[in-house]
């Protein structure tokens, strides 16, 4: 869903079209499919337009503009680059005369209506980079002014199309490189003039901070994320915040310094011809995220003072104990004494005092989950009846089960049931799926995914798959049996009213076997 951007149910149409297996034909509704087209039909025909316009007459001062920014010919064409001419209706009126009605013009947010009630075109006199998802449909725009006029750049707003958090500028072209790192970048003319010189890995956000939807779906694409941020204060604030986003993911982080408070863009212009290969330095010089993260603590204290030396060290072993790996801690602290002459052990006991320090607070928040959830109150909010594993289980068998045998529902259905099943969600579906079977409704995957979200939609997609090949000679009884014993032994209530101890080795038994898998 997020690598393509669709929908719960359009996704698995995609993969069921890429793997060949047809979907059950059925009523659900597909207006939002296609709106969604149209938009991507008056995008493409919107960006055609501006990049005719670019080369027209009118567009004459646009094109100098870029070109005045050093980008080639072919830079502009591969990117697309258009202008929005300086008018009310031009792209108004060319996508009324290729069919498209005022619905979707606003819905596509290409065009807006005037005090009068009439349509407008959004971008006026603006240079225009189309802005592609993974797949090649264009999804939006950011205009540029050619001026010190603000807003500087005006970008498309959320659309039934597009969501700005979810996507990166020009992660279209990037995901085809040869490289297997991903450059970060804050600017469109970053990326651009990246790009131009040889490094076609780069990507940028949509005018907004990186958001942890972005976060994974450049994790969809590589291992390691080089931060590209402008030199100044703001990009140095934004980088620190972009780590704690990418550290969430896993990705390997390398932070980019271009010197003297320059942007990636500036940094190659201002070298010419050997741009490539000043940026190839900057690129391999670029050190990882606890390096950056220790440059800058560095920066806030006067190491040349005993004092400063002390507060320095401390945050510096405050922060080392928050990494989750032993040999990389080990590998900055011993670096770290070296530095600044400091006895290793006592730098590691004050490490170890902030380990045991963190840990604690670690299980205490852990321990209130448990607890909570023991209340029957669920990280949803949903009431849960317990966290009996064995039931929870057996339940997801039969449901499985009745999806390969839907003809059972009836009989299986008078020997349990709905309220003893344990949780809500398996209440739901069982309820759900049971009463169309019953009724003679269709019972395949398609058919009721509307009445669950599509997180609870992946959970059916995994119970299905988990269950597929299963073989029950019984019809389902060994697995009713056991919900009904289950139900009766154990709930939360019990549970709750159990010492911390006795909650702790519940807990490590259900632990163990997760890791087990
Ligand atoms: P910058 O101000 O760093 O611009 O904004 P830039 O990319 O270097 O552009 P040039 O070189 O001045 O032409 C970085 C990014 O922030 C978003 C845009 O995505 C821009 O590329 N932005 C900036 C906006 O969305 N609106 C603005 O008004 C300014
Ligand atoms: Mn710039």
């Amino acid at each position: 869903m997020r690598a393509e951007r669709l929908a719960y149910i359009d996704a698995v149409k995609f993969l069921a079209q890429r793997a060949n297996i047809k979907m059950p034909d059925n009523s659900f509704d597909d207006s939002a499919q296609k709106l969604r087209i149209r938009i991507y039909e008056a995008n493409r025909e919107a960006a055609r337009f501006f990049f005719s316009q670019l080369t027209a007459p009118t567009g004459k001062a646009a094109l100098a503009y870029l070109r005045g920014r050093k980008l080639s010919d072919k830079t502009i064409r591969s990117f697309g680059l258009g202008f929005a001419p300086n008018s009310w209706t031009a792209l108004t009126d060319h996508l009324r005369s290729k069919g498209f009605d005022a619905a979707e013009l606003i819905q596509s947010n290409l065009c807006v209506t005037n005090k009068r009630g009439n349509l407008i075109d959004r971008f006026r006199n603006r240079v225009m980079f189309p802005i592609l998802d993974v797949r090649g449909n264009v999804i939006a725009f950011g205009g540029r002014i050619m001026t010190d006029e603000k807003p500087k750049y005006l970008n498309t707003s959320d659309t039934p199309a597009f969501k700005k958090s979810e996507n990166l500028f020009a992660l279209n072209i990037a995901k085809k490189s040869k490289s297997d790192k991903l450059i970060l970048c804050e600017g469109y003319m970053d990326v651009i003039a990246l790009h131009q010189a040889g490094f076609d890995f780069a990507v940028a956000t949509l005018g907004t901070a990186l958001t942890y939807e972005q976060a994974a779906v450049l994790k969809h694409y590589t291992n390691t994320v080089v931060l590209c941020y402008d030199s100044d204060q703001a990009g140095q604030n934004a980088t620190v915040r972009a780590i704690d986003i990418l550290r969430k993911e896993n990705l390997d982080i390398k932070i980019l310094k271009v010197p003297n408070g320059k942007d990636p863009d500036e940094f190659l212009r201002s070298h010419g011809e050997n741009g490539h290969i000043k940026f190839k330095n900057l690129l391999e010089a670029a050190g990882n995220d606890i390096l950056y993260r220790l440059d800058r603590l560095r920066q806030e204290y006067d190491i040349n003072t005993d004092d400063g030396k002390i507060k320095f060290m401390t945050e510096a072993a405050r922060m080392l104990a928050f990494l989750d790996n032993d040999i990389e801690r080990d590998l900055y602290a011993g670096r770290l004494c070296g530095e600044m002459s400091i006895d290793r052990k006592s730098f590691n006991n004050q490490i170890d005092k902030f380990i045991r320090s963190r840990n604690k607070k670690e299980d205490r928040e852990e321990f209130r989950k448990i607890q909570n959830q023991l209340a029957g109150v669920n990280s949803g909010g949903e009431r849960v009846k317990s966290t009996n594993v064995r039931a929870v289980k057996a339940e997801e068998a039969l449901i499985g089960y009745l999806f390969r045998n839907p003809e059972m529902s009836e009989s299986i259905r008078r020997q349990l049931p709905p309220e003893r099943m344990t949780t809500d969600f398996n209440r739901r579906l069982y309820t759900s799926f049971t009463d169309r079977a019953m009724s003679g409704k269709g019972v395949s995957f398609t058919d009721f995914s509307g009445e669950f979200s599509s997180e609870e939609n992946s959970r059916i997609a995994a119970i299905m798959a988990n269950h597929a090949n299963d073989i029950s000679s019984n019809s389902g009884s060994e697995y009713i049996s056991v919900i009904l014993s289950e139900s009766e032994k154990l709930s939360a209530e019990d549970l709750a009213n159990e010492s911390p101890e006795a909650i702790q080795e519940y807990l490590n038994k259900i632990k163990n076997k997760k890791s087990k898998k």
